[in-house]
This record gives C-alpha cells, structure tokens and sequence, in this order.
C-alpha cells in the first residue's frame, strides 16, 4: 500500500469565471429569490429554516456577537455566536438576540401600582424602556392595570414616592387587544388611534406583550428578516464535540434556532459521537450542522451521521494558517465541486438533501456567486462581517486607515482549543490563526444589500432566478494565470484605490 496521489492541482475561487447564459426578459435582478435551505430535508418537503440570502456569519469572537446577530437577521442571514466563551455565556448570548424579538415583545419593565415614581426611574434607568407595564402583582404576565409611560409623569413636578396607581394610564383608558391578533391587525389598530404601543391581552387580562410602533415600521423596511414562530430572530450558535452535554442542553434552553459543530478538520469519530447525541436526547427537532470537510468521503460521513448541514473548507480562511502550520487543506473551489457532487448523489440515493456551506476565503463579492454556481447552498463569512459596525470588535486608526480588528479562534488571543483538539491529554501547542485588522466598511445593511445585487445580476447573467436554478444551468471555466491578471484593472492609472469587497 502507498500514499494515494492527487496530480491535478486543487482550485481557488479567483481560479473561475462563469460563462454568462441565455438570459430572457423575465431574468431581471427584481425577479431573483436568493431563498435557500439552511438544514437538510427530504424530497417534496420544505426545509425546516430556509435562509432569506445565502450568508451566514463565522462562529469567531471577533464575529458573532449577539448585535451582529440581531442586523444579520434583520437582513435575511443568520449568525452563529461563537462558542469559543462558557456554555452559560454563550446561552446568555443567544437568549439576549432571541429577547429582541421582531413584532410581539415581551414586556421586561414591570411595577405595581403599589410601586413609587422613584421605582420607574430606576427601573427605566436599568432596561432603558420608556413604556412600563403595570400589572396587579408586579410580574410580565400579571393582570394588567395601566401603563406608565414618559408622558405620564413630570419629574421635576413630582414627589418620587407618589404611588404609580395616581399618575399611570389606567386600564379602562387604553386601547388593547386580544391575544391571538396578527401583527398586520395590530398594526392597524396602532395607526387607526394614532398610539406607540399596543398591548395584548389574554382573555382572563392578563398581559401577553406588546406591540410597538416602531417595531412594526423596522419589520416592514426589513422584507427578508428571519424570524422565527413567534416572531423573534433566527439564531445559530457554535458547539464543540467536547462539551456538548454541558452545552448544548443550554443552547437549546436559550432558543437558538440552529446549532453547528465548529471544528477546523470535521471528518472525525467525536463528530458523529457529538451528532448522536443530540439526535438520541433530542430527535430532529435539534437542527446541527457539522465540519469542516473538503472532500466526498468526509461529506459522507457526516451525512450519514446525521448532519442537518455540512460546512466545506480547510485552510482558506484569511486569517488561517493551517495550511502551513500542518500542511492540510485544499483548495476551496474544488473542495466545494467534489462535496456538491456527493452531496447531490446521496440526495438521488437517499431522497434526503443536505445543505453545502461553504467556509471560507470568500474576498470578493463574486467569490459568493461562484460558490454558489458550484453548488453551495450558501457560505460562512468571517473577515467580511468583521468589517461592519456590528461586529463586535473597536475600531481604531491604524496609519491613517480605520480598521476593525479580526483574529482567528486559532489564534492565541481567541484560545478556542475545541475547534482544534484532536483528543488525548495534549492540548494543542502552536496557533493555526493570526490577529489582524481589516479595513473598516460601515453598516452591515448597506453592505449586504450591496453584495446581494451584485450576486443577483451575475445570476441573471447566467440565466437564474433561484440559486438551484444557478447550480444547474451555471457554466464555469478555469482561467490561466495570464488571464488572472487581466480580470483587474490593467495599463491604465487609476484615479482611485480600488474599493476592498471588489
Ligand atoms: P474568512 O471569511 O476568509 O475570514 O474565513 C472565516 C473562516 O475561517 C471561519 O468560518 C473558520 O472556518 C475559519 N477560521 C476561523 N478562525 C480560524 C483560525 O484561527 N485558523 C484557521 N481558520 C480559522
């Protein structure tokens, strides 16, 4: 027996162009869905979650934090918070993006009518909420008796002991509704009597939750968001095959709509141990996505063990080095063309089919459109969310440039061993991620916006409305080096520098 032996070299994604296709009248940006599934399904079903756009956000520190989480979502992708933190902050992570919930909200500011002036202070000092219930017993979901908000109180006028039952709105005063009621309905109503926020009743009175004015106008700007049965935003988070009975039972408490196991090499014995788990404690109704794979035989793996996604790519991260640090990996373009093609043979096998992510060292915005034609179902982005005003990172100037920093959960600073441990009692003794900036690029929506035309016109070009349309009639070709050159700018001086996401 010998080493088995590639010879054909392994492709990048700046190593591919499309080939533009027959496009008709119909085939206009307008017309693009760039719906896809997140999870796995069988033939002739729907998927559980299906993405609004093809873009998720890298489990990484630098990241998925729970703001970036709540925009992203807002915008039609989802994140993972990262799981390189404790179980407990994780969960108490996730449950803070499933707090800001799209539409009904959850009342978190609640006194009694017995509370004092001085009490709604502090109480609006702490959760920042100028709207505050009051219900008999002081609870969220007690009978409700009134609400105190801005309007109902001076304080320069007013004694701070005065009882919250002489100055509140009382009950027979407002306008409420009955649990049960749309959004649309309660919209309505909001507008038909020109208030900022309605609450609703269940039938005995007590308060179910609210719904706010400016809620309801930032859902309606925001046609893609992702949102769950009641209405609060699409979650995932990051798990490892370490500590998973610690951690996922929280995750799962919390809300998060999705899980995936985070590890740099996923076709391993402690990925289908950690997929088995959850599968016996939980069924299906646990959605987990594995990897990182770059070939058939780690696509099957996972696959059979039960993987409601898997996620493509070793050693194109931009901030990864494991390809020198271990000399593993391959190139991304033709990972993802050898994982798709299983994946789409174990669907004509099976009837099941399951969603390819591609993970990794996507640069330009076109890198997303070629993945896709490839056949990913959509693609993980790290140094691309890094650069918003939502991730969780400061920005600085750094020689005049502002930047935001960005480091991989290989890197010392981000000590994520659980992404990269492979068992036993060593702990891993060198880094495979570096500490970095990356140029600072403003909002996240203007961006996504910006990335997602871009991805629609490209796919009219090739004639495709929808991104399985794309994976079908898209006709790929490799490029020389030479002809590399001349896909950028060439013999002429540019008047401006080139803009960093192409
Ligand atoms: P990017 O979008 O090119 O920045 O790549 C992000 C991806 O790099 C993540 O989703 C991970 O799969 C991977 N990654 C994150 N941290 C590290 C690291 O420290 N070393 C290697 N790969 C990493």
């Amino acid at each position: 027996m010998m080493a088995t032996y590639i010879n054909e070299p392994s492709h990048t994604f700046n190593e591919y162009l499309l080939i533009p296709g027959y496009s008709s009248c119909e085939c206009i940006p307008a017309n693009v869905s760039l719906k896809t599934p997140l999870v796995k399904f069988k033939k002739g079903e729907e998927p559980a979650i299906e993405l609004a756009i093809p873009m998720v956000s890298a489990i990484m520190q630098a990241v998925s934090g729970e703001r970036l989480a709540v925009e992203l979502a807002r915008n039609g992708g989802v994140s993972f918070i990262y799981g390189s933190q404790t179980p407990e902050d994780e969960a108490a992570m996730v449950a803070r993006v499933k707090a800001k919930k799209a539409g009904f909200v959850f009342s978190d500011s609640n006194l009694a009518p017995v509370n004092t002036l001085a009490d709604i202070l502090a109480l609006k000092a702490k959760t920042g909420h100028s709207t505050v219930a009051i219900t008999e017993d002081g609870t969220p979901n007690g009978k409700l008796v009134g609400i105190v908000s801005s309007r109902d109180y001076r304080v320069s006028r007013m004694d701070r002991s005065e009882k919250i039952a002489d100055f509140m709105t009382p009950l027979e005063k407002l306008v409420t509704a009955r649990f049960g009621i749309t959004l649309s309905e309660a919209n309505d109503i909001i507008w038909d009597n020109k208030i900022n926020s309605l609450p609703v009743l269940y039938e005995d009175g007590r308060l179910y939750g609210f719904v706010f004015r400016k809620d309801y106008d930032s859902h309606r700007e925001n046609p893609d968001e992702m949102l769950d049965a009641e209405k609060r935003f699409v979650v995932g988070a990051g798990i490892n095959s370490r500590d998973y009975e610690q951690r996922v039972p929280l995750l799962v408490n919390a809300g998060a709509d999705v899980l995936c196991i985070d590890s740099s090499e996923g076709f391993s014995e402690w990925q289908k141990m950690t997929i088995q788990w959850i599968r016996e404690k939980y069924g299906d109704s646990v959605k987990v996505g594995a990897g990182n794979v770059v070939d058939r035989e780690g696509f099957l793996f996972l696959a059979e063990a039960g993987a409601d996604f898997v996620k493509v790519g070793i050693g194109g991260g931009s901030i990864c080095i494991t390809r020198e640090t271990k000399g593993i990996g391959r190139g991304q373009a033709t990972s993802l063309i050898e994982v798709c093609q299983a994946r789409d043979e174990y669907y004509e096998r099976t009837g099941v089919y399951v969603p390819v992510c591609s993970d990794g060292g996507i640069v330009y915005d076109h890198h997303i459109t070629l993945a896709l034609a490839m056949g990913a179902d959509f693609v993980m982005l790290g140094r691309y969310f890094a650069r918003f005003d939502e991730s969780p990172t400061q920005k600085r100037t750094v020689g005049g440039t502002v930047v935001k920093e960005y480091w991989g959960e290989g890197s010392n600073r981000a000590r994520n061993w659980a992404r990269y441990d492979l068992g036993g009692d060593k702990k891993l003794q060198f880094e495979e991620g570096v500490d970095s900036y990356v140029p600072y690029a403003g909002p996240l929506k203007e961006n996504v916006a910006k990335t997602c035309s871009k991805v629609r016109a490209t796919m009219c070009n090739c004639g495709a409305l929808t991104i399985a349309e794309l994976q079908k009639k898209a006709k790929l070709t490799l490029v020389s080096a030479t002809s590399i050159v001349e896909g950028g700018a060439h013999d002429v001086i540019r008047k401006e520098k080139e803009s960093d996401n192409g």
